[in-house]
């Protein structure tokens, strides 16, 4: 499918959707704004996931809305797109527009206008629309332009106009189409994990004691860069020694230490879409005693929880498997105490492990790195609507990342051979037909193997 395509047909579904609610309708959504980062600088533009995933447009400045009319069988589209408009001086300062001429033929929209046009081309599109779809709540500005468009309609009633008389969230309707992850999308996340992947290795591979956080933040950059990767998809941890044990450390400037462990969970983002991956090892290339038998039990712990990882289980499955294993292991090496917890179901049930395993042990992955999708089933299986709907149940095409971990603090009744452990291992899974694919497994998880790899380069 030519790419433009998929875009469109991103569209036509969701008008489909659109219409099985109301008789079609407008909807609308606005890609994200620039962010200033300080005095003139600007941070790295990146788009809004939802407009990127109804376009391929990457530029700020741009409103995408649809007129939508017919059936969810037979839905008929009119696709708007208002973009910042061809401008020889800003072009020479800021970089080339598409502008709206290029705009219908590039991305597959029936009509592209200047963006200065939004607001009177939306009164004239919302006139006689029943409802507006749009992302509530999603800025005090988009509140201020809705209240001011709905206000130009409203000012053309004694011309016999009638303005929309129903606002929807369109946001649930999209993210649940993101949250099936198709043929184009899947390959782009493949080539996304595979670049996380060499970076960890890379990583790995020049980790020496005596160097610093920050040191081993760059090889993970290089390699992103230089393999094509636009970005990070979040900050990377880079966390050694008791820094290991802070779940959203950031890369900073401790030096790596002998017979300490690294953290690193990193991924790059390519083409709009998130990898996310996390490593532990020794920064000397060879785990201590202690260090091992944690690092066997996470790992054992997440390769249950990808047993697991299967059409048909609920999304808590894993996380469940991952728990019992980590528990049981937690038990062995006595730091919970069956004396105390008297079973692993208490243990389990009491919530005593959180103290060493405090998240969950999955979330989703697409295009932002907690990607968007309900948890829950949308139906509720009582008619008692207060009660909770049941867990999602994993289908083909849903990405999720699978990273059980274990974080040991000091503290007087644990014993010392164990203090400032932490570790994660994280990889990220496609729910094929017939249990799932560990796209990021391009880097070795296993503990033998990480050895081998730091030691024999
Ligand atoms: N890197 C963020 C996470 O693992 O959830
Ligand atoms: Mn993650
Ligand atoms: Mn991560």
């Amino acid at each position: 499918m030519n790419k433009s395509n998929i875009y469109q047909q991103r569209r036509i579904e969701l008008a489909k959707q659109i219409c099985a609610k109301t008789a079609g309708g407008i909807a609308i959504i606005t890609t994200a704004p620039e962010s200033a980062r300080n005095r003139d600088s600007e941070f790295p533009y990146r788009h809004d996931s939802d407009f990127f995933y109804l376009t391929g447009f990457e530029e700020p400045g741009a409103t995408l809305v649809l007129k939508i009319a017919g059936s969810s069988s037979n839905p008929q589209l009119e696709s708007h797109l208002f973009c910042r408009p061809k401008d020889a001086e800003r072009e020479i300062w800021d970089g080339i527009r598409l502008g709206p001429e290029a705009a219908p033929e590039a991305l597959g929209v029936e009509y592209a206008h200047s963006n200065h046009e939004l607001d009177q081309k939306l009164s004239e599109l919302l006139a006689d629309q029943e409802a507006i779809y749009i992302r509530l709540s999603e800025s005090a500005e988009t509140d201020r332009r809705l209240r001011h468009w709905m206000k130009q309609v409203r000012q053309q009633a004694r011309s016999g106009v009638n303005p929309p008389s129903e606002l929807h969230d369109i946001e649930a309707l999209v993210h649940e189409m993101r949250l099936f992850k198709d043929a184009h999308e899947i390959d782009i996340m493949r080539r996304a994990a595979e670049i996380s992947a060499r970076a960890h290795i890379r990583a790995m591979q020049v980790c020496k004691p005596g160097m610093r956080e920050y040191h081993l933040e760059a090889e993970l950059l290089h390699e992103f860069r230089h393999s094509g990767a636009q970005s990070v998809a979040y900050n990377s941890i880079v966390a050694s020694g008791a820094n290991s044990c802070i779940l959203h450390y950031r890369a900073g400037s401790t030096e790596l230490r002998s017979g300490e462990l690294c953290l690193i969970d990193a991924g790059c983002e390519l083409d709009g879409y998130a990898s996310d991956i996390t490593r532990t090892f020794p920064v000397n290339g060879k785990f201590t005693s202690p260090q091992r038998a944690l690092y066997d039990i996470t790992l054992a712990a997440q390769e249950a929880a990808i047993a697991a990882t299967k059409p048909g289980n609920t999304f808590m499955q894993p996380h469940e498997a991952a728990l019992k294993v980590l528990t049981q292991g937690l038990l062995d090496e006595k730091l919970l105490k069956l004396s105390e917890l008297g079973s692993l179901d208490n243990a389990i049930e009491s919530g005593a492990y959180r103290r060493f395993y405090m998240h969950r042990t999955s979330h989703w992955l697409g295009m932002d790195v907690h990607d968007v999708g309900s948890y829950r089933e949308q139906f509720s299986a009582s008619k008692n609507s207060s009660e909770e709907k049941p867990w999602r149940v994993l289908k083909t095409g849903m990405v999720l990342t699978i990273e059980p971990g274990l974080y040991v603090r000091p503290a007087d009744d644990v014993d010392e051979s164990f203090w400032n452990i932490g570790i994660r291992i994280e990889d990220d899974a496609v729910v094929n037909d017939s249990g799932c694919e560990l796209i990021s497994r391009g880097v070795p998880v296993k503990a033998d193997e990480i050895e081998s790899l730091m030691q024999n380069h």
